[in-house]
């Protein structure tokens, strides 16, 4: 009776914990993703991580991929301890599962690659870590990198950030599923920030983007919709290079310019983050 009880009582919390609209924080919530695999989201995750706490921002960066939990290979550091040991209650303390890189600024919350969590994906677990995480208000970002593809637990992201920065490159395919995405959040969304990597210049980006907010007005997408786009990053050896060695190009080449296109994205994502 009692547990029967008891878990009636933790649906409810569960329930009462679906928003993060109630979270007094000043922690900003930007979830990274795209449809496509292979764009760049992880790669801009952890260059944009490197340029926010360069910036003497403090950020966590959740890594959310559950298919291929790569971020820490980014940050060449071998956790012992990632979000399911919370998930799971092997830690009480989401304090716990924080992994310093060795980045100044940039703490990592890992993933694990392949997690078992359809029995569980109900109950918001996900919701549930970030807002802890934001009740902390500890970090000035929490930036969160998804996997590829709109399953349930990145839509279970999508529904919580404020902020999503979708990255794609002008690949038709990669252009498709960035539509589909824009297509199903604008539904209950006011924005989405788009951002290109593999994109020769700025205006390319640009140009593509006034292509999506057409065919969107065209197909009578939510009118109210704002698609705003923050800039594009060219194709470099280097950010495969650094890639390859478990470096970030963004500290690696601070003066090339795929560099400085990234450090433009950070400008115009600080000035149009909400909390
Ligand atoms: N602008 C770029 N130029 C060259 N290589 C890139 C660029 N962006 C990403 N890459 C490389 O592409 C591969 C996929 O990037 P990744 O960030 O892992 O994609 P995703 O997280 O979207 O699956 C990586 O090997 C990365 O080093
Ligand atoms: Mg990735």
């Amino acid at each position: 009776m009692f547990n029967k009880i008891s878990a009636q009582a933790q649906k409810l919390v569960n329930l009462a914990n679906k928003s993060t609209d109630n979270i007094k924080t000043n922690t900003k919530l930007v979830t990274i993703t795209s449809g496509k695999g292979g764009v760049g989201k992880s790669t801009f995750t952890a260059n944009i991580s490197y340029i926010l706490g360069s910036l003497g921002y403090k950020v966590a960066v959740l890594d959310a991929d559950i298919g291929l939990a790569n971020m820490q290979v980014l940050y060449n550091i071998k956790p012992e301890i990632t979000f399911f040991d919370y998930i799971d209650g092997k830690v009480d303390n989401v304090k716990d599962i924080f992994v310093q890189t060795p980045y100044e600024n940039i703490t990592l919350i890992a993933g694990k690659s392949g997690y078992e969590y359809s029995s569980k994906a109900t109950s918001f677990v996900f919701t549930r870590i970030v807002n802890d995480i934001l009740k902390l208000d500890e970090f000035d970002i929490l930036l969160i990198d998804t996997g590829a593809g709109l399953n349930e637990y990145v839509k279970e992201f999508l529904d919580i950030s404020p902020n999503v920065l979708a990255v794609t490159t002008t690949d038709p395919s990669a252009l498709t599923d960035v539509y589909a995405l824009m297509k199903m959040i604008s539904s209950y969304k006011d924005s989405l920030l788009i951002a290109f990597n593999h994109t020769k210049s700025y205006q390319t980006g640009q140009a593509i983007t006034e292509s999506i907010k057409n065919l969107a007005q065209k197909n009578r997408l939510n009118s109210n919709f704002m698609l705003k786009y923050l800039g594009s990053v060219s194709m470099s050896q280097n950010i495969a290079t650094t890639g390859r060695l478990r470096k970030l190009f963004a500290k690696e080449f601070d003066g090339d310019q795929t560099t400085l296109e990234l450090r433009l994205i950070v400008d115009n994502l600080l000035n149009n983050m909400k909390v």
